[in-house]
């Protein structure tokens, strides 16, 4: 089970930085043109994947040996990491993926939605980007 998890979630991560970065790249564009928003599913679509990751990740959070609530943990980088900055980065970036996206929906048709799109899920990108545990960090953590 745990075996399980944390390949999905590992894995999770490339589907999330994929469909965020088009989502991006495609509300600047469609900003750019004042097209009526929304214009396509890649919003939702992203926001689906980012969601999935946080479901995966929060079930990790029970099981993982990585994750613990001892006087060592935040004397230990790779314990700290998991157990509390990886969470609350994380759950920054998905709160502001969500809340771009319902600001959004409450806009359309107005082609400012793409522009709260573009804002929101560009931010929420670049905290994911931070906190994922790259196998150049040291974590303990792989590609895939
Ligand atoms: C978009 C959001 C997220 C991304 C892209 C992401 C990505 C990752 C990646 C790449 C790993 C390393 C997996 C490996 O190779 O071992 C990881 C591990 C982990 N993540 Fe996330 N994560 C996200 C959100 C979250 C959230 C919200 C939580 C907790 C609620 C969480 C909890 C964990 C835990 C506990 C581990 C360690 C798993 C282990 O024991 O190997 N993640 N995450």
């Amino acid at each position: 089970m745990y075996n399980m998890l944390s390949h999905t979630h590992s894995g999770l991560r490339w589907l999330v930085l994929v469909f965020l970065l088009l989502a991006i790249v495609t509300a600047y564009s469609k900003w750019s043109a004042k097209a009526n928003y929304p214009a396509g599913k890649l919003p939702l679509l992203a926001l689906i994947f980012t969601h999935v990751q946080l479901l995966t990740g929060l079930a990790l959070y029970f099981i993982s040996p990585k994750v613990q609530f001892t006087a060592a943990t935040m004397k230990d980088a790779i314990l700290r990491f998991y157990t509390v900055e990886h969470l609350s980065l994380m759950l920054i970036a998905i709160v502001l993926i969500t809340v771009g996206y319902s600001r959004a929906k409450r806009q359309a048709p107005a082609a400012q939605g793409h522009k709260t799109i573009f804002t929101f899920y560009l931010i929420g990108l670049l905290l994911i980007l931070v906190s994922i545990p790259w196998p150049f960090r040291g974590l303990g953590a792989g590609w895939f």
